[in-house]
């Protein structure tokens, strides 16, 4: 784990702060998520088996270290970057990660030029709620149509950000995608806190669009 500077800032926190200066909504946080934070989003990602475990956004890494402890070797982690900075740090600090610079628009192919059918669990640490609504619409559709009939889907939001009317499209959009959509409870260590959402069950409606 990196460590504390002189002040208090560790480098990886210093890096996402760095880019979300220079790209806030590309970006869309300004510090990493916590421990806490990684393990209620990768909680379903299974113990055992030989899952596929597809994660969008990774950024300086918090789920992308989770999500590894988890497999401990089994399965396959894909991960897909859009941030040429941010995948270049996480490759070099986690080689066994399947590492991609690029959209998570792009989902659907990137696991067929694996020759894998679909995701089993998809961890999401993309911005929903700092996109338009083109935008926020496409990556969902990617993911929805990139994710196995039995799969689940998490992601989070910030707690200050869950009345904006982005967040709000974000959350009728996941509701109109799955037929399961959980709520998790707030997570107070977090910079800002945030809570997480655990989808299942994609609607083949959603699929199909
Ligand atoms: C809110 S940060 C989350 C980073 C990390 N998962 C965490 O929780 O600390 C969002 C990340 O999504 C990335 N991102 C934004 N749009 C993307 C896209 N279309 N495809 C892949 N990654 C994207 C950003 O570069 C950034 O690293």
């Amino acid at each position: 784990m990196a460590r504390p500077s002189v002040t208090g800032m560790n480098s990886e926190s210093a890096v996402l702060l760095g880019q979300f200066l220079r790209s806030p909504a590309a970006t869309g946080a300004v510090a990493p998520s916590s421990r806490r934070l990684s393990r209620a989003v990768c909680a379903p990602v299974p113990e055992g088996g030989e899952p596929v475990v597809v994660e969008l956004g990774p950024g300086t890494g918090p789920f992308t270290a989770e999500i590894q402890r988890r497999l401990a070797g089994r399965g396959r982690h894909l991960a897909v970057e859009i941030n040429p900075l941010l995948a270049g740090r996480l490759s070099a600090r986690h080689p066994g990660v399947d590492l991609v610079v690029g959209s998570a628009a792009d989902l659907p192919a990137l696991l067929a030029e694996r020759g894998m059918a679909a995701a089993d669990v998809i961890v999401s640490g993309l911005p929903w709620a700092a996109f338009s609504p083109g935008h926020q619409a496409g990556l969902l559709r990617a993911a929805v149509s990139a994710l196995a009939p039995g799969g689940a889907f998490t992601t989070f939001s910030y707690v200050h950000a869950r009345a904006l009317p982005a967040a709000l499209r974000f959350r009728r959009s996941l509701t109109a995608s799955f037929e399961e959509v959980v709520a998790g409870r707030t997570v107070w260590r977090n910079l800002p806190p945030a809570f997480v959402y655990h989808a299942r069950r994609p609607r083949a409606s959603a699929v199909l669009r």
